[in-house]
C-alpha cells in the first residue's frame, strides 16, 4: 500500500470533482465494490486474487469483498466489509478488523458489507444520485444490479459518466508514486524478457519458455501482467498458444509484461530470429519497425495527440514499404485510405498503469478520446486505444508492428480494398514471413517523454543479434 495521506488526497480531489459537478444536495453518492474471489471449480478453489485497480486507486485495499460509498453531499466516507469470524481464521489466520484496516488508508466509519444494500436504498428512495462505475467482473455486476434494482444486463448501459470522466482524468496522469512503481514494474518485465530471449533455442517447446518467464514475475512480483504471447507466428496479434517446438529461421514475438506487487503493469514487445541471426529479409521488415517505434518516441512529448503520433508512424512504415516495392504510389494518399491497417491492424498504443490497458474496463472512448476526437472506423486507426493530447504523467505504449496475414491479404485483395496501393505480386513471397512487433513503455514528462523501466530491451537488429550470440555462449 501507499501510505494513507496518498488514498486521502485522491479521494479527496475526486470529491472535489464530483462537488463542481451539481449543487450541494444534488449530488449523490457513489458506490465502489471491490472485488470478490472468482472460483476457478468449487467456491474454495479461487483463481489467484486479483483487486479492482479503481479500488486500490482509491481506497487501497487488497482484500475480497470490500465496498465503500462516498456521500457527495454529506462529504463522508464509508468502507463496508465483514470482520474474520473464527471459521475464517481457523482456515486463513488472525486478521486485523474492517475498522482498523479502513483507519490504515483514512476512513474512520466502517459498517458490515450487508448493511450497503439498505444504504443505497435509502439514497435511491430519496430520489438521489447512485454513481457507480462500469463493473469489470460479473459478480459485481450482480451486486449493482442487487443493490440498484436493475436487471444485471441494464447496469453497464447506466454507469455514472460524471464518476467515471472524473476518475479518468485523474488516474491517466501517473503521480510521482506511481511512476516509481511503473519503473519497478518495468525493471521485472526487463528480467521476464532476458529470461525469454535467453530461453530461445531450436527444440524447445514454447511453453518452456513461458513457464520460465512467468515464473520471473511470480517470484519478485505479482505475476504476469496479462497472457504472455509467445509465439513464432506473430501474424496472429494475440496468439495465446504455446505448443510449437521452436523452429530455425523463424521470427519470435514476444510480447509480455509484469505486474509488480503494487499492482502495476509493464508490457514490452520483442521480436527475435529463432537461429540468432535475421535473414536478409526480416531484416528489412525489422528495420522498418524499429524506425517505427524510434520515430513515435521521438514525437511523444506534451501537446500532441497520440492519434498524430500514430498516423506520422504508419506514414514512415508505409514509405519504407514503397521503398521494398510492397505498397505503390502517393503516401498522403495511402494514409488516408488506410492501407496501413494491411500491415498494421491495431494502434500504435494505450494507456497503461495498474491495467496494462488502463481503465478500459471503465470505456474505452472515454479513457481514450478527448471529446473533440471522434473514433476511426478504419482498420488499424480504429483499434487505437489512446488517441489523446498528450500531458505530462501520462504513461503510454509504443508498439508498432508489420503483420502478414494472409487470410486478410486475400481479403483485401478480393475486395480491392486497398484502391490500387498494394503489390500483390510482391507480397505473395512474404506469406509466410509471419510479424514483427516492438513494444516499449513511454512516461510523458514536461519537456518530452522517456522510457521507463533501467533500460530498454536490446532492439536494433545489431543489439538483438550480439545479445543473442552472448546468450550462447
Ligand atoms: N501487450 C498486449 C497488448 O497490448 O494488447
Ligand atoms: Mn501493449
Amino acid at each position: 500500500m501507499f501510505s494513507k495521506n496518498i488514498y486521502i488526497s485522491r479521494r479527496r480531489t475526486l470529491m472535489e470533482k464530483m462537488s463542481a459537478t451539481a449543487p450541494e444536495g444534488q449530488r449523490g453518492i457513489a458506490v465502489f465494490i471491490g472485488n470478490a474471489e472468482a472460483p476457478a471449480q468449487y467456491r474454495d478453489n479461487c483463481y489467484k486474487y486479483r483487486q479492482d485497480s479503481t479500488w486500490l486507486y482509491y481506497f487501497g485495499i487488497d482484500q475480497p469483498l470490500y465496498a465503500a460509498v462516498l456521500d457527495f453531499d454529506e462529504g463522508r466516507e464509508t468502507i463496508y466489509a465483514d470482520d474474520f469470524e473464527i471459521g475464517d481464521i481457523i482456515w486463513m489466520g488472525p486478521q486485523p478488523s474492517v475498522q482498523s484496516i479502513a483507519e490504515s488508508v483514512g476512513i474512520s466509519e466502517s459498517a458490515p458489507y450487508g448493511a450497503l444494500n439498505a444504504v443505497v436504498a435509502k439514497a435511491m428512495a430519496a430520489g438521489r444520485k447512485v454513481h457507480y462505475i462500469r463493473p469489470s467482473r460479473y459478480y459485481n455486476k450482480i451486486r449493482i444490479a442487487e443493490l440498484t434494482g436493475r436487471k444485471p444486463c441494464e447496469v453497464d448501459d447506466n454507469f455514472s459518466e460524471t464518476l467515471t470522466r472524473a476518475i479518468i482524468s485523474m488516474r491517466l496522469v501517473k503521480e510521482q508514486c506511481e511512476i516509481e512503481q511503473i519503473d519497478d514494474a518495468c525493471a521485472l518485465g526487463f528480467e521476464m524478457h532476458t529470461t525469454g530471449r535467453r530461453g530461445i533455442v531450436p527444440g524447445i517447446v514454447e511453453q518452456e519458455i513461458v513457464g520460465r518467464m512467468e515464473g520471473v514475475t511470480m517470484s519478485k512480483g505479482w505475476g504476469p501482467s496479462f497472457p504472455t504471447i509467445l509465439t513464432q507466428h506473430g501474424e496472429t496479434l494475440h496468439n495465446h498458444t504455446h505448443d510449437k517446438i521452436i523452429e530455425p529461421g523463424k521470427l519470435m514475438v514476444i510480447d509480455a509484461g509484469a505486474e509488480n506487487n503494487m499492482h502495476y503493469a509493464s508490457d514490452f514487445t520483442r521480436t527475435y530470429p529463432t537461429s540468432g541471426k535475421f535473414t536478409r529479409k526480416q531484416r528489412e521488415i525489422y528495420q522498418i519497425v524499429c524506425d517505427c517505434n524510434n520515430l513515435a518516441f521521438e514525437l511523444t512529448r506534451p501537446g500532441i495527440t497520440y492519434r498524430e503520433v500514430h498516423l506520422r508512424t504508419v506514414r514512415l512504415m508505409l514509405e519504407e514499404l514503397r521503398a521494398l516495392d510492397i505498397v505503390r504510389g502517393n503516401i498522403d494518399n495511402m494514409v488516408e485510405a488506410g492501407i496501413a491497417g494491411l500491415f498494421m491492424p491495431h494502434g500504435l498504443g494505450h494507456n497503461m498503469g495498474m491495467d496494462v490497458h488502463d481503465m478500459e474496463d471503465l470505456n474505452e472512448n472515454l479513457v481514450g478520446y478527448d471529446d473533440d476526437q471522434k473514433r476511426s472506423t478504419q482498420l488499424g486507426l480504429g483499434s487505437l486505444r489512446m488517441a489523446r493530447r498528450l500531458v505530462p504523467g501520462n504513461v503510454v505504449t509504443d508498439e508498432p508492428g508489420i503483420y502478414f496475414i494472409p487470410a486478410l491479404i486475400d481479403q483485401w485483395k478480393a475486395e480491392k480494398t486497398d484502391h490500387g496501393f498494394v503489390n500483390y505480386d510482391r507480397l505473395e513471397s512474404y506469406r509466410d514471413f509471419g510479424g514483427i512487433r516492438l513494444e516499449d513503455d513511454v512516461l510523458v514528462t514536461e519537456d518530452g517523454a522517456r522510457r521507463t523501466g533501467p533500460a530498454r530491451l536490446p532492439i536494433t537488429p545489431d543489439e538483438v543479434e550480439a545479445a543473442m550470440e552472448e546468450d550462447r555462449k
